[in-house]
């Protein structure tokens, strides 16, 4: 349910340090997915080189950019209205150019420019290279677009600019796009189709980051686990790779054990694990390494095999279950949260009691929950009804809210009387005097201020309390 607000949250706004030389203002606004806040530091590298600094003032903005998500309908409606937001601002100053980028300009390409007139410039998450050139057309007042998706970009030589960060915590992709076809997905649209990005680039964008002080990485991917980079180049075809190519070939555990190795002071966590693809190996990287965090995101969807498959999940509920006691094994202090969807196409009550019951078996420790929006373009779309009426959505939407929240403070409870290590990553939202980190597990603790403690520290916590969503703790 906190994902509802983190993926459709009123687009956090982003800042750089300002470079001197530059003239020019940037407002950059992104909404979505983490992988979106990531590519908006691509963008604002790009830009930077472009003469823009970004700016929290709309007022003073040369170039609005906002990176939009698609992923359900809802999303599509916030940018809309941010969009028409802009669109009174530049009523009075025509100068002024306004763009949307990321998975909306991707699936309504010329749209935005024909129909709705709310924008001069539309680029797909595969285009941003492009933005320099582009801008050099709504310069001379044209409109702009370039959604052309590609099978090899992945910006590796870009250093993204860090944003609105807590120089503490940062992102690093390596891979984008989809290739699964999840049938209510509409991300393989948008973000086309998967490609790994070279482990060397990535290494030294890690390296890059700690010497700048930065205590923990998160490896980012629609799909982790089935990154795969092998000798001469992304992974396009690996059947066809050499027979020396199949034999150097790195997957995302040996890829894991590397960014463990090579930065042994920091922390890693990783996102999305995709159940289909998830190996033992992964879970053996993350039991010998004391700096992988034990957390696994482990989307589910549903906890029906029947719906699995219309959803064109490649795994059943009884392979999902010998997953999570593979993880319960290999990694037992592991936490692990889902993504699930209700009141996907046809689903019937009994399919409904068997989502539920897999939470009770799984006893997640978080979970981002939705009501099923259809998107245009999906193949359920296509090929399915979207019979579930909304009412009958949003009931079973909180009956797992409901059932998920009870697994979390029984979760919680299992973190406490026990001393963590945290990392710091700010001050408390409720309370100046309190810091706020997160345990390994992902769980987030607050804890009163102790002189001498700071941004990026880890210390140790005993927590003696919680909520379903907060550990409490003291330094001890
Ligand atoms: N790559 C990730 C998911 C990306 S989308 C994975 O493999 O799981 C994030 C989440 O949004 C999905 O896991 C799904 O739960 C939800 N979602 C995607 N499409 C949706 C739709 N049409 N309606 C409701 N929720 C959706
Ligand atoms: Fe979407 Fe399924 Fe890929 S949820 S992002 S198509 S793994």
């Amino acid at each position: 349910m906190e994902k509802e607000i983190l993926e459709e949250r009123q687009g956090e706004i982003l800042v750089q340090e300002s470079v001197s030389k530059n003239t020019k203002k940037l407002f950059l606004e992104s909404y979505g997915c983490q992988m979106n806040f990531s590519d908006s530091e691509i963008v604002a590298s790009i830009l930077n080189g472009e003469g823009y600094n970004t700016t929290t003032e709309l007022e003073e903005a040369d170039l609005i950019l906002l990176n939009t998500c698609s992923i359900r309908e809802k999303a599509e409606q916030t940018v809309r209205k941010r969009l028409s937001q802009f669109n009174a601002i530049k009523r009075k100053r025509p100068n002024l150019v306004i763009g949307v980028l990321g998975c909306m300009a991707e699936r309504l390409k010329t749209k935005f420019l024909e129909e709705e007139h709310l924008v001069d410039l539309v680029v797909g998450p595969d285009a941003y290279r492009d933005l320099p050139n582009l801008l050099k057309n709504t310069d001379d007042g044209r409109n702009a677009i370039n959604v052309i998706l590609s099978k090899e970009e992945t910006y590796a030589d870009i250093s993204p600019i860090r944003l609105g960060g807590n120089g503490v915590t940062a992102f690093v992709s390596i891979t984008r796009g989809c290739d699964n076809m999840c049938t209510f997905c509409v991300v393989p649209f948008t973000r086309g189709r998967e490609r790994s990005r070279d482990p060397h680039s990535i290494l030294n964008e890690c390296k890059e980051l700690v010497s700048n002080g930065y205590k923990e990485i998160t490896l980012l991917g629609q799909n982790i686990d089935s990154y795969l980079w092998y000798g001469g180049g992304p992974k396009k075809d690996f059947s066809k790779a050499s027979e020396l190519q199949k034999a150097t070939a790195i997957n995302f555990a040996q890829l894991l054990n590397m960014v463990a190795e090579t930065c042994p002071e920091i922390r890693i966590r990783f996102s999305t694990s995709n159940p289909q693809d998830m190996h033992e190996e992964v879970l053996y990287v993350m039991a010998k390494h004391d700096n992988i965090c034990k957390y696994i995101h482990l989307p589910v969807q549903s906890g029906s095999t029947s719906v699995l498959q219309r959803m064109n999940r490649q795994h059943t509920r009884e392979e999902y279950i010998y997953l999570v006691d593979k993880i319960r094994e290999i990694v037992p202090e592991c936490a692990i949260s889902h993504d699930i969807i209700t009141g996907f196409c046809g689903e019937t009550e009994e399919e409904h009691q068997e989502t539920l019951s897999l939470m009770e078996y799984v006893k997640y420790d978080f979970g981002y929950m939705f009501a099923y929006s259809d998107r245009p373009g999906t193949l359920a779309h296509k090929k399915m009804k979207d019979d579930i009426p909304a009412e009958i959505k949003s009931r079973r939407l909180k009956e797992i809210i409901s059932l998920q929240q009870r697994l979390s403070l029984e979760r919680m409870k299992t973190y406490t009387n026990k001393v963590h290590e945290v990392l710091i990553e700010g001050t408390s939202k409720k309370s100046k005097d309190q810091w706020y980190g997160r345990i390994s597990q992902n769980a987030v603790v607050v804890f009163t201020k102790t002189e001498g403690t700071k941004i990026g520290d880890f210390v140790k916590v005993a927590v003696h309390d919680c909520t379903s969503a907060t550990l409490i703790g003291k330094i001890a």
